[in-house]
């Protein structure tokens, strides 16, 4: 079982419309909804693969019930922690043009009741995980030694914990030690304080980073594909050609990708080639986090890894 945390969960609507007029009123042509935030988007690809996942977070309103019905009906266990605001709605507009509109809501405010009984429900939760994901950011209130204490309570119970987060929320945690983080470069430049421009720069900052004492740095490169160090090995996984077509959750299918792969006993070779393909798979789809399987399978046998 894997626990999945989205602290800040949200339903991402994405709408298009011919051009959009400010100031004006404009109707859109089509509308979806989909649960997202990076820890749900973790939960969705381990159970395209079968895996049992118990998501946590914080969820409200009817947008909150909207993502709980969506966990149910993907066949995970929800351990939600119900607060009195509302889940956030992040709104994108896509124009016939190619112009996209962001607009994003700050999240909702949760008061220290309900922060205390996150924690409560997250140390219940993990009992039976063996594997903790802490994924993306927190509401703008949440303090930010959060992770810092999630990670330090998993670790307590043995578990193992993924952190996968930025700014200020990762800075704060990094010194925990989880087993695995899983940084892009922004994320390694903002941990090791190094401005990062090439793969050299980026070996001395996961070596800084996996030095304090973390087992497996994975960063994440974007569409070149996966720097990874442990405590004897460095690894480059290139990404296979692939026609991008929505990149959206392809850092949480890295993570996702990474979990099953370990859980399997592979290497740290075939872990990455998976880490890869499914990642690379999720890219060439409209949907995020959603892997073409046949894709994913035939991409993961084609990631060459090179090692330095
Ligand atoms: N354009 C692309 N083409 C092919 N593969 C890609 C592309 N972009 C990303 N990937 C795959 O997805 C992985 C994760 O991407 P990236 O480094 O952008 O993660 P990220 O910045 O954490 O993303 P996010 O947090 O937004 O999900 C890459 O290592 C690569 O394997
Ligand atoms: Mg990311």
């Amino acid at each position: 079982m894997v626990a999945t945390v989205t602290l800040n969960p949200a339903i991402d609507k994405t709408y298009t419309a011919s051009t959009l007029h400010p100031g004006e009123v404009n109707r859109m042509n089509t509308v979806k909804n989909i649960a997202g935030g990076k820890g749900i988007n973790v939960t969705k690809v381990l159970r395209q693969y079968g895996y049992q996942v118990r998501a946590l977070g914080f969820l409200g309103g009817y947008t909150g019930s909207m993502i709980e019905d969506y966990i149910k009906e993907i066949g995970a266990e929800c351990y939600f922690t119900h607060i009195k605001g509302s889940t956030r709605v992040n709104i994108n507009i896509l124009e016939e043009d190619g112009y996209v509109t962001e607009l994003l809501e700050p999240g909702p405010f949760v008061d220290s009741e309900e922060f205390k009984r996150f924690f409560e429900d997250f140390s219940r939760a993990i009992e039976d995980c063996d594997t903790v994901v802490l994924s993306g950011s927190a509401p703008e209130n949440i303090p930010v030694f959060i992770y810092h204490d999630l990670i330090l309570r998993a670790k307590n119970q043995k578990k193992k914990v993924i952190l996968d987060s930025s700014g200020k929320f990762l800075i704060e945690s990094i010194n925990t030690c989880p087993f695995m983080v899983k940084p892009n470069i922004l994320e390694l430049e903002a941990l090791s304080g190094r401005k990062i421009r090439g793969l050299d720069d980026a070996i001395g900052a996961a070596l800084q980073i996996g030095g304090r004492g973390i087992p497996h740095v994975v960063v994440s490169m974007g569409a070149s594909g996966i720097l990874y160090v442990n405590d004897r090995k460095i690894y480059f996984a290139k990404v296979p050609p692939v026609k991008a077509v929505n990149t959206i959750g392809c850092g949480d299918s890295v993570v996702a990708a990474f979990i099953m792969a370990y859980d399997q006993g592979m290497d740290v070779r075939d872990i990455l080639k998976h880490c890869v393909g499914i990642s690379a798979a999720n890219v060439t789809t409209f949907d995020s986090a959603v892997i073409p399987m046949k894709t994913a399978k035939e991409l993961i046998n084609k990631v060459e890894i090179i090692k330095y």
